[in-house]
């Protein structure tokens, strides 16, 4: 079940899965809240995005989504991942039978993929038509093909089919890659390929298609399959992310071909949602890799709708993103860059902070002389400066709407702004009644040790204790060890570890007596029995202070 694991840890980001149930506020690279055990008087309830991991302080637990959601839920951990697996639209019978066949089924589809992927871009070098196309119409250059792997797919009914069956391969690894059609002939005919590159390997996972005439739809995608999730892919991440992480920004544009065009334009920081909305999984991703986000949506209506969408988006998990817009009176970039690659390059310079550039255009679609116009526009403007986390560039916007509008900041609060409907409600939680138990402290004690002894460099030399291997566990080790004594120096952090390692001798020794004193009263009528656990406890006590 691995596999399932990882899958579904892919798509859950800690910090959903665990604000499902608890407010979590920003803190740094991590998110803050309560302890849903109800035992904490300060927030003590630390979620780890980078790490995937969670650790409350206060009752001393920790880990990943699934033994939180078993925590907060009491059930076990098959309940848990069939819960977490319904949530991430993850099929669980998919990955039965073993970790093994998935990983080869994931295999097969990745060969039979590289392979289609080679047979189309020998097929659009034979189609003189097609290379037209692609050369002279779209004004790809060679290395631009070449980069991207451009393609055609041939309009034969199962053109791809026979080639890739004669080359050993079974209609099922075909499936699997989502090469085939409903009625199990070739997915894509006639068309232009372009491949999903998976961003770390490499690998071909799907395709976008385009039609080359006229007619519906326009582009054909792989639906999702255990290779491709829309949800998170982006489009020219592979090619870009080199680009992003010199430069430092990204420019997110609306079609695929923006991203080409983009690339051979010089703007190599070009990435695209592919086929889809954006989504928090697709901000995240590329929040990773830097903060400068700048969105190079089209200026139409359903331009605005999807940059006031990554804005709300955005303001959930604490980003801003900023717009390029103008495109010199072009629809989009690549219309701008087929005219002047020059022009394009100017425009990513020019950016603006994406509420300044929303402000703008609800303020040129409402009359701001009129009653109604301001309502519409304060309406508007408000429930996007609502999204702001930051209170200080909320204040700075909300003034600003407030000049417009002639009122003060008091009579655009005290507004009633319709609901956006973003913030969710909470789940309620499962608890036992329990508070911190004697090995809850206990084990408090030993994270810490081990946390010194794994992140502290010599500060925990002497201190003997077994160290842990599993990969979610060494995580929240780190996490503990950032939040407790990530600010202290070493010979401080020396000190504590020796403490902390009597208090947690002396705890041990606490527990081992208390278990002892139960022992006694059950062997009663056994002299001997009791005068031997007599013993014991009078030696352990010797050593307790
Ligand atoms: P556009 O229609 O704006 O794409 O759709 P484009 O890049 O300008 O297309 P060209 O220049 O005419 O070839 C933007 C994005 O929406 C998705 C694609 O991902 C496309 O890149 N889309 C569009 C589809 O998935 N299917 C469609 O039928 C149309
Ligand atoms: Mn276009």
């Amino acid at each position: 079940m691995q596999d399932a694991k990882d899958e579904i840890k892919a798509r859950l980001p800690v910090e959903d899965v665990v604000g499902q149930y608890i407010e979590l506020k920003r803190a740094g690279r991590n998110w803050k809240g309560r302890s849903p055990w109800g035992v904490d008087k300060t927030p003590s309830f630390m979620v780890s995005p980078d790490k995937g991991i969670w650790h409350d302080f206060s009752a001393n637990k920790g880990g990943d989504i699934f033994t939180f959601v078993m925590e907060v839920e009491g059930i076990s951990f098959r309940e848990a991942m069939e819960k977490l697996a319904a949530q991430a639209g993850v099929e669980l019978t998919k990955y039965d039978g073993g970790d093994k066949k998935v990983a080869e089924k994931k295999a097969r589809a990745r060969e039979a993929l590289e392979l289609a992927t080679k047979f189309y871009q020998v097929c659009l070098t034979r189609n003189k038509q097609v290379m037209e196309y692609v050369f002279r119409k779209r004004g790809m250059n060679k290395e631009t093909v070449k980069e991207f792997r451009i393609g055609y797919s041939p309009s034969g009914k199962s053109a791809l089919k026979d080639f890739l069956l004669k080359k050993g391969f079974k209609q099922e690894d075909l499936e699997t890659a989502g090469l085939l059609n409903q009625y199990g002939g070739d997915m894509f005919r006639g068309r232009m390929m372009v491949p999903f590159f998976e961003p770390s390997t490499g690998d071909i996972i799907g395709y976008t298609a385009r039609i080359l005439a006229d007619g519906e739809p326009k582009y054909l995608n792989t639906s999702d399959t255990i290779l491709f999730n829309k949800g998170r892919f982006i489009f020219g991440l592979r090619q870009a992310k080199e680009a992003i992480r010199r430069s430092g920004y990204v420019v997110i544009v609306e079609g695929n071909m923006d991203v080409i065009s983009s690339h051979q334009a010089g703007v190599k920081e070009a990435v695209a949602t592919s086929g889809t909305a954006m989504t928090e999984n697709h901000l995240k991703i590329l929040a990773r890799l830097t903060d400068d986000i700048r969105l190079a949506y089209d200026g139409d209506a359903a331009g605005v709708k999807a940059t006031e969408r990554a804005i709300e988006l955005a303001g959930g998990i604490g980003i801003s993103l900023s717009v390029i817009s103008g495109y010199n009176g072009a629809k989009d970039p690549d219309e701008l860059i087929q005219k002047s690659p020059k022009a394009w390059k100017e425009c990513v310079e020019q950016r603006e902070p994406a509420i300044d550039w929303i402000l703008k255009k609800y303020e040129s679609q409402c009359d701001l002389e009129t009653g109604p116009g301001k309502k519409k526009y304060s309406d508007e403007a408000m429930k996007i400066i609502r999204m702001i986390p930051d209170a200080v560039e909320q204040r700075h916007y909300e003034q600003k709407v407030a000049r417009r509008l002639d009122v003060s900041v008091e009579d655009l609060r005290a507004k009633k702004i319709p609901k956006s409907g973003v913030k969710t409600r909470l789940k309620p939680i499962k608890t036992d009644g329990k508070t911190v138990s004697e090995t809850a402290k206990i084990k408090s004690l030993e994270d810490q040790l081990q946390a010194i002894l794994l992140y502290g460099g010599g500060a925990g030399n002497g201190i003997k204790l077994e160290l842990p291997e599993d990969e979610t566990r060494l995580a929240e080790l780190e996490l503990i060890f950032e939040e407790k004594f990530g600010a202290m120096p070493e010979t401080e952090l020396k000190k504590v570890a020796v403490e902390i390692n009597q208090r947690y001798e002396q705890e041990r020794k606490q527990v081992k007596i208390n278990e002892l004193t139960k022992q006694l009263e059950e062997c009663s009528d056994d002299e001997e029995k009791t005068e031997e656990i007599l013993r014991e406890i009078t030696r352990l006590r010797k050593n307790v202070v």
